[in-house]
C-alpha cells in the first residue's frame, strides 16, 4: 500500500472560494508537458479554444471542433496533477438549446476528464448555464469581448470604455452568477468596469485584459511565453521562448550542415568481443541504426 498522500485537484468550489481571500492564477494550456509545468503554478488550466488559433493556425476561433477540444482537453488532464482543468466549448454546440449544450458538454467531461466547462456568453446564455450547473457541470462564463462572436462585432475590441455600454455588461455578469456559473472571464474590458463587476458579484472575476482588479488573471501561454507573433495590448511577454527556440533550432541546421552534429557522444560503437576486447561486428543483433530507429531516445543508451 503507497504511503503517499494522494494530491488533490482543484474543483470549481475551490476557485470559487478564493474570492476576496487570494489572486486566482491561470493560463491556458493545449499539451500534456506545458500542462505539467503550469500546474505547479496555476489554480485552473484553461484547454482555451484559441488553441486553434495559436496551434492549428486557424484565423479565428469559430472553425474548431468539439473533436480537437477533446483532444487537447485528454493531454492536458493527463499532464496536470492538481490543477482544476476547464475545457471550452467551442463555437456551435452550446448555443442551440440547453439540452444540446448538456450532450456535448457532457461529452466533453467523460472523454476528457476535465472538472468543468468554459462557455461565452453572458444574458443569453444564462439558461443555459443554469441547466448544466443544476445537472453536474461546473460552468465558467466569459463575458466581455467574446471571440467566438467576432463576426457579429466586427473585431476584437475592447468593452465597456464608453459609459453606454455598461448596463448590459453589468447585467450580463450579474445574470451569469445567478445561473450558478462558478467563476466569470473578463476580456478586454475597461478598468472602471471591471472593477465594479468584481465587487458586485459573489463569484471571483478572472481576467484577461481587464486590470488587476479581477479576482484572478489568465492570458494564452504562448503569448506570455514569448512565442506568439502578435499579442494584444493587454499581453505582458514574460520569457523570449520563440527566440530561444530559433536560436536552438539555427544552431542544429548548423551543425548538421558543418557535420558536427552528431558527435561521438550522440554515436552508438560497436559492442567490445569478450574474446578479443577489440569491436567485432555482432551478427546476432540488428545494425546500429535500425536498432536506434526503434527504440525511444531515452531507452536506448
Ligand atoms: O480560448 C481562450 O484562450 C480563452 C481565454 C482568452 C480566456 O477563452
Amino acid at each position: 500500500m503507497s504511503s503517499q498522500a494522494p494530491i488533490k485537484r482543484l474543483m470549481a468550489p475551490d476557485i470559487t472560494a478564493k474570492k476576496g481571500r487570494e489572486p486566482i492564477v491561470s493560463l491556458t494550456s493545449y499539451h500534456a508537458h506545458t500542462a505539467a509545468i503550469a500546474d505547479r503554478y496555476c489554480d485552473f488550466l484553461l484547454v482555451g479554444d484559441s488553441l486553434g488559433m495559436v496551434m492549428h493556425g486557424y484565423e479565428t476561433t469559430v472553425p474548431v471542433p468539439l473533436e480537437l477540444m477533446i483532444m487537447h482537453g485528454r493531454a492536458v488532464v493527463r499532464g496536470a496533477k492538481r490543477s482544476l482543468i476547464v475545457v471550452d466549448m467551442p463555437f456551435g454546440t452550446y448555443e442551440e438549446s440547453p439540452s444540446i449544450a448538456f450532450r456535448n458538454a457532457a461529452r466533453v467531461m467523460k472523454e476528457t476528464d476535465c472538472g468543468a466547462v468554459k462557455l461565452e456568453g453572458g444574458k443569453r446564455m444564462a439558461e443555459t448555464i443554469h441547466f448544466l450547473v443544476e445537472r453536474g457541470i461546473p460552468v465558467m462564463a466569459h463575458i466581455g469581448l467574446t471571440p467566438q462572436s467576432i463576426n457579429v462585432v466586427g473585431g476584437f475590441k475592447a468593452q465597456g470604455r464608453e459609459m453606454d455600454q455598461w448596463a448590459r455588461i453589468e447585467e450580463d455578469a450579474r445574470l451569469v452568477a445567478e445561473a450558478g456559473a462558478f467563476a466569470v472571464v473578463l476580456e478586454a474590458m475597461a478598468e472602471p468596469l471591471a472593477a465594479k463587476i468584481t465587487s458586485a458579484i459573489p463569484i471571483p472575476t478572472i481576467g484577461i485584459g481587464a486590470s488587476a482588479a479581477c479576482d484572478g488573471q489568465i492570458l494564452v501561454m504562448e503569448d506570455m511565453l514569448g512565442l506568439s507573433p502578435r499579442v494584444a495590448k493587454f499581453v505582458k511577454e514574460f520569457g523570449k521562448v520563440g527566440a530561444v527556440i530559433e536560436g536552438a533550432i539555427r544552431s542544429y541546421s548548423e551543425e548538421v550542415r558543418g557535420r558536427s552534429f552528431p558527435a561521438i557522444e550522440h554515436t552508438y560503437a560497436m559492442r567490445p568481443s569478450a574474446a578479443s576486447g577489440s569491436p567485432q561486428p555482432r551478427t546476432d543483433e540488428p545494425s546500429v541504426a535500425a536498432r536506434a530507429s526503434k527504440k525511444p531516445k531515452t531507452g536506448a543508451n
